[in-house]
C-alpha cells in the first residue's frame, strides 16, 4: 500500500520471497544470527508493539514460533482464532482485517486461499506477513530454510539440492525455489511421482529467473550428489480429489537404505509436519536437520519483526 518502503525491511509487507533481493535477505540472517546466537536472546525491542497472528488454516510451528518471536521481543500477541470470532457470525473477511489493522501493528496471516494475503496488504495500513496462502508462497518458511542452510552448510550458493516429495502443492518447496532464484545454487533436482511434480507456472517463474531444474523420478539417482536434500509431506488439504490422495498415499519415502547412500555431510530438511515420507528411525541421524530447521523459525521471525517494525 501507498506509504510502506519498497527498500529495506521497514514497514514492509511480506507476501513472497520473489520480493526480496539477495541484500535483503543477507540483512535478515546477519539480524537472525544474532539472535540464535544469543547475542540479543531476548530483549523489549518490541516492548508495546501488538503483532496479531490469523491462521484461518492450521498450524503448529508457524503460529507458535512467530509468537514466541514477539514474546521474546516484549511485543504482545492478540490471536484472531477464527473458530470463537465473528466470522462464525458472518462478519466478512476484509472488516475482520480492518479489525485486526486497527488492534496490531503487524498482521501475520495463513489462509488458504492464494492471494489472500496482498489481498490484506492492499487494504490494511499497517504490514502484512504471509503465514502460508494457497499452494505456492509461505515466504517466512523460504527465509528459515535458507537460514537453516547457512547455519548448517555455511553457504548457499554452489550446494547441490534435492527437493523430494509433493512438489506440486507444497508452498514451503515453491518458496524456497523462489528464494534460491537470488543465489547460485549448484544443481536443483526434483524428485516426485509424476503427478506431483512442480506446477508449470512455477517452473515458469523459475526459468523467468534463469534457474535451470532437473526432474530426476528415481530418487536412488539423485541423493548421492545431494547437499541437501528437502523433503515434503503429501499436502493432503490441497489435493482437489482425494481418491487420488488415497492413490498417491505412500507413494514416496526417504529411507535408512536412502540416507546411507548420501554423502556425510548431507542435510535432511523437511518444513514439518511430517506423515509417513519421513520416518523417526532418521531422527536420531546426524544428517537430520528438521528439527533445529524447526527451531531456527523463532531466531528468524524475531529478526523479521524487528526489521519489519523497524527497531534491529
Ligand atoms: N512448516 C509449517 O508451515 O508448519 P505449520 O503448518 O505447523 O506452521
Amino acid at each position: 500500500m501507498a506509504g510502506k518502503l519498497k527498500n529495506g525491511w521497514k514497514g514492509r509487507d511480506v507476501i513472497s520471497s520473489l520480493d526480496f533481493t539477495r541484500e535483503s535477505f543477507e540483512l535478515l540472517f546477519s539480524a537472525s544470527k544474532e539472535f540464535a546466537d544469543g547475542d540479543r536472546a531476548r530483549s523489549d525491542l518490541l516492548r508495546g508493539k501488538v503483532v496479531a497472528t490469523a491462521f484461518f488454516e492450521p498450524s503448529t510451528r508457524t503460529r507458535l514460533s512467530f509468537s514466541s518471536a514477539a514474546a521474546k521481543l516484549g511485543a504482545s500477541v492478540i490471536d484472531l482464532s477464527t473458530e470463537v470470532s465473528s466470522l462464525a457470525k458472518g462478519e466478512s473477511f476484509s472488516d475482520t482485517l480492518a479489525m485486526l489493522d486497527s488492534y496490531s501493528d503487524i498482521i501475520v496471516l495463513r489462509h488458504p486461499s492464494e492471494g489472500a494475503a496482498l489481498y490484506a496488504s492492499e487494504i490494511c495500513r499497517h504490514p502484512v506477513v504471509n503465514a502460508g496462502d494457497g499452494s505456492q508462497h509461505h515466504p517466512t518458511q523460504a527465509m528459515l530454510d535458507l537460514f537453516t542452510v547457512l547455519r548448517l552448510k555455511g553457504r548457499v550458493d554452489g550446494l547441490n539440492y534435492l527437493f523430494v516429495g509433493d512438489l506440486r502443492y507444497s508452498r514451503t518447496v515453491s518458496s524456497l525455489l523462489f528464494a534460491l532464484t537470488r543465489y547460485k545454487p549448484g544443481r536443483v533436482t526434483l524428485t516426485s511421482p509424476p503427478a506431483l511434480g512442480l506446477k508449470p507456472e512455477t517452473k515458469s517463474i523459475l526459468e523467468r529467473y534463469g534457474m535451470s531444474v532437473r526432474e530426476e523420478q528415481d530418487i536412488e539417482r539423485s541423493v548421492g550428489s545431494a547437499d541437501v536434500i528437502y523433503v515434503t509431506r503429501l499436502q493432503k488439504e490441497r489435493i482437489p480429489d482425494q481418491a487420488e490422495y488415497q492413490k498417491l498415499k505412500g507413494s514416496y519415502r526417504l529411507t535408512e537404505g536412502l540416507l546411507e547412500a548420501t554423502k556425510a555431510d548431507c542435510i535432511v530438511m523437511h518444513p514439518l509436519p511430517r506423515t509417513d515420507e519421513l520416518p523417526t528411525s532418521l531422527d536420531a541421524s546426524p544428517k537430520a536437520a528438521y528439527m533445529k530447521q524447526a527451531g531456527l523459525g523463532v531466531p528468524v521471525r524475531m529478526a523479521l519483526l524487528s526489521l519489519i517494525l523497524g527497531v534491529a
